[in-house]
């Protein structure tokens, strides 16, 4: 029974800006994508890594993961992270078919700790369907109209942020991605079909790298984990 990561990495990055797919930009001279992969197979209970890339750019992906020596397959992403998700998900299970469970990974968050990443796993292994790292709001969430007005103020206690990697078992996430309609992540899938989703503590290291702030933000994470 294996434990399979899917690497959604095909996005062009254009909040970040930085004229390539932000799966390629660098931080402290190594490729995000490079740092997430690295990070799924550094948890230690990650058997296969599928990435999923930018169409235009396979060869250059598979070039990027073979000279930081980190073992992954690489597929074609999609129009959108649904699609790209998708593709790879339908390829591990074909080459992988005793895949037992899956990992959905933004290679935007490469620098989960490992510690999040098992707690993941362990939670599928243990019986759950789908299982989500999440912290609470630090600010107040307000919901508006379509010109701006408050229309209500969410208890913010019952809010959570939402992170990655997700954690399901393999026949849950066919049977979401089966569905074939579209979700802001992979647990929104599932709760499409009335599957409860639990949840983990994350980690404020798990951001998503999206503006040029983040990346700021992680050029000081990854110099606090190298210590
Ligand atoms: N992603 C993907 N396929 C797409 C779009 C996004 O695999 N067609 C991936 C991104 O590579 C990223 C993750 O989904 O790892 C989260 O998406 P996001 O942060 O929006 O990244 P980008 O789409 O690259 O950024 P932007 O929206 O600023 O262009
Ligand atoms: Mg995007």
């Amino acid at each position: 029974m294996s434990t399979v990561a899917l690497v959604p990495a095909a996005g062009r990055g254009e909040r970040l800006g930085f004229g390539m797919p932000k799966a390629f930009v660098p931080v402290r001279g190594t490729a995000l994508l490079a740092h997430a992969v690295r990070g799924l197979l550094d948890a230690g209970c990650v058997r296969h890594v599928v990435v999923a890339a930018p169409p235009a750019d396979l060869a250059a992906t598979t070039a990027l993961l073979k000279a930081a020596g980190l073992p992954a397959m690489v597929v074609a992403g999609g129009a959108d992270r649904t699609a790209s998700v998708g593709l790879a998900l339908r390829h591990a299970l074909q080459v992988i078919p005793d895949t037992r469970v899956v990992l959905v990974h933004d290679a935007a968050r490469a620098f989960t700790p490992t510690s999040v990443i098992q707690a993941v796993v362990a939670a599928v292994e243990a019986g759950a369907r789908a299982v989500i790292p999440v912290l609470p709001m630090a600010d107040t969430v307000k919901q508006v109209d379509a010109e701006g007005t408050v229309l209500t103020t969410p208890d913010r206690a019952c809010l959570r942020v939402v992170q990655t990697p997700q954690g399901f078992d393999a026949a849950t996430l066919a049977e979401a991605y089966a569905l074939a309609d579209s979700a802001t992540d992979d647990a929104g899938l599932v709760e499409k079909l009335g599957i409860a989703v639990t949840t983990v503590p994350g980690h404020p290291y798990a951001m998503k790298v999206t503006t040029p702030f983040d990346l700021a933000i992680a050029e000081a994470v990854l110099a606090a984990q190298e210590g």
